[in-house]
């Protein structure tokens, strides 16, 4: 066993109490370590390649509440941004997160963050189609420094721990970031609201 195994292995039987959330936790850790071995792998280079000094990893600690259930298993498969006439998906809050789905279900739409966990992470120009090379932050590819996905979403219904939605593009097992009422149902603040900050 790698000391990359070993290090996944310990990683996951530290977080197997919190079930699934572990084992994702322990696939993005792998793969970060493993990003990390290439990029000092010089000899690889090609002629021509060029190598820069990346600033050292920091860890944000981010914490996945829950899973996405989409019928999409390829990349190929998925629509490129998710529309609120596709399929209705699943998103499945873990514990201890299932309390703050309070209010939810009044929301009409949702904002849903999630894990491009299958992205490379080391492209600064790219060309999805194969067409013109853009720059990664002029466009919304899922291979991006830190793979963060967003849609807008149509809730079906909640059910205890599970959304059912309208509006995905992601694969089956997506890790959930985050979930947040769509930002267009807001008005503007009140001006009891803005001196909270919130
Ligand atoms: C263009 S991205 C858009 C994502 C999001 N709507 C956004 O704009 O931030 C959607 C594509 O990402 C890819 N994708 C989906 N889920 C992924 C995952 N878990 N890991 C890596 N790539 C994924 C699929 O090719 C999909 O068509």
């Amino acid at each position: 066993m790698g000391e990359h195994e070993r290090s996944c292995e310990t990683l996951a039987g530290s977080r197997r109490a919190a079930g699934e959330a572990g084992d994702l936790f322990c696939i993005v850790r792998f793969k970060a370590e493993r990003e990390i071995d290439l990029n000092n792998r010089e000899h690889d280079l090609r002629p021509g390649e060029r190598a820069v000094a990346a600033p050292a990893p920091t860890d944000a600690s981010l914490t996945f509440v829950g899973v996405i259930r989409t019928p999409w298993t390829d990349r190929a498969q998925c629509p490129r941004q998710g529309s609120p006439d596709g399929p209705v998906c699943v998103i499945e809050v873990f514990p201890p997160w299932v309390e703050a789905l309070d209010g939810v279900d009044g929301r009409e739409r949702l904002e849903v963050l999630y894990w491009l966990h299958e992205s490379r992470r080391d492209l600064v120009a790219q060309s999805p189609r194969g067409g013109v090379v853009r720059g990664t932050f002029s466009i919304r590819s899922p291979v991006r420094p830190n793979p963060i996905g967003t849609a807008i979403v149509r809730l079906v219904r909640l059910e205890g721990a599970i959304l059912h939605v309208r509006g995905l593009d992601c694969l089956d097992g997506t890790p959930l970031l985050d979930l947040k009422p769509d930002r267009s149902l807001f008005g503007a603040p009140a001006p009891d609201e803005t001196s909270s900050g919130r």
